[in-house]
């Protein structure tokens, strides 16, 4: 819960943050500016994903196609247990997913809810190339990706079905602050005709209540893109997201000037500012400007962001907003 003095240094971080915006760009450490193409994402397992997008990108390929070719790798993966196939699964044992894609037009698609496909993130960009909607959920979302020609398939993996089954003998433990349980990848790429898009997709929270979908699929809360100015991505909670449309809110404090690193920063003290309980939970956003220039910041010490452009390849860990109010 906040307390006053809480609330004090976060009224003084924000009013020092506001008055940067003005007059300086922070850089995130180390970063030379103007590069392209690059491609920033969330987590560790954004490492290989980054490698396929920045095939698609080193191709001379489109932003959009190099998101979908790198989020489709931990999507495929077992072993990552918070996307795709092998995530975990709701309250009721069954793994159902959420994703969004977003182009610089302004195009997007999105999924929640679906079951038994293993890319949500195909059958988003679907949505948005052939379809005049945004989003689909549930069955009719399966109904549309079986028409499309994708299969279905069993998602509980083994090891997600014997660790389900006994979370349920604990009678329904309280989940930890980053212990796989709200990895979501997004991705967010800048191609080499300066056009940004982003991806996002989950398998939600670990033994969440059957039905609940979080921000992963919803346009402005875990993903938003807008070509003229930048784009963000989220991971964690993402009632937080939701609540306070955060990936909307960063691109807006980006166009109102800050770098992406202020952004992100703005938006996780908004959060702080406005819902009770934020300390109980872990979000991170992560932002790249049109110069291609990015930045992340979360609630709780964990969040890392994976970042392969020319210049660099590596995995960074982002600055938090627990030990700022240290
Ligand atoms: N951020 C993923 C979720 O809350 O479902």
């Amino acid at each position: 819960m906040r307390n006053r003095r809480d609330f004090l240094k976060l009224s003084l971080l924000g009013s020092a943050l506001t008055s940067c915006f003005t007059s300086r760009t922070v850089l995130a450490a180390g970063q030379p500016k103007s590069q392209r193409p690059i491609v920033v994402s969330t987590w560790e397992h954004g490492m290989p994903a980054n490698l396929a997008a920045w095939k698609v990108l080193t191709e001379n390929g489109k932003s959009i196609d190099a998101v979908e070719a790198g989020v489709r790798v931990p999507e495929a993966d077992p072993d990552v247990r918070t996307v795709g196939i092998g995530g975990y699964p709701d309250r009721d044992g069954n793994v159902t997913l959420d994703a969004c894609i977003m182009d610089s037009n302004m195009n997007c698609g999105s999924v929640a809810y679906l079951q038994n496909i293993k890319h949500p993130i195909s059958v988003a960009r679907k949505v948005m190339d052939e379809t005049p909607h945004v989003m689909l959920v549930g069955k009719g979302a399966q109904e549309f990706a079986l028409q499309k020609g994708y299969q279905t398939e069993n998602l509980l993996t083994e090891k997600s079905r014997l660790e389900w089954q006994e979370w349920l003998k604990n009678g329904q433990a309280r989940q930890q602050i980053n212990i796989e349980n709200h990895d979501t990848i997004g991705m967010l790429a800048l191609d080499t005709f300066g056009n940004l898009s982003g991806a996002c997709t989950t398998s939600g929270a670990a033994y969440k209540l059957p039905g609940r979908v979080g921000d992963s699929p919803i346009i402005g809360a875990g993903l938003y893109v807008d070509n003229e100015i930048g784009a963000a991505t989220a991971t964690g909670m993402g009632e937080l997201m939701m609540k306070t449309v955060g990936c909307h809110l960063v691109v807006e404090l980006m166009r109102q000037g800050a770098s992406p690193q202020q952004a992100c920063e703005q938006a996780v003290q908004r959060i702080a500012r406005k819902l009770d309980g934020y300390a109980d939970y872990q979000v991170g956003f992560l932002a790249l400007n049109k110069q291609g220039d990015y930045g992340a910041y979360c609630i709780q010490p964990g969040f890392n962001y994976a970042v392969k452009s020319v210049q660099t390849e590596r995995l960074i860990n982002s600055d938090n907003l627990m030990e700022t109010l240290r």
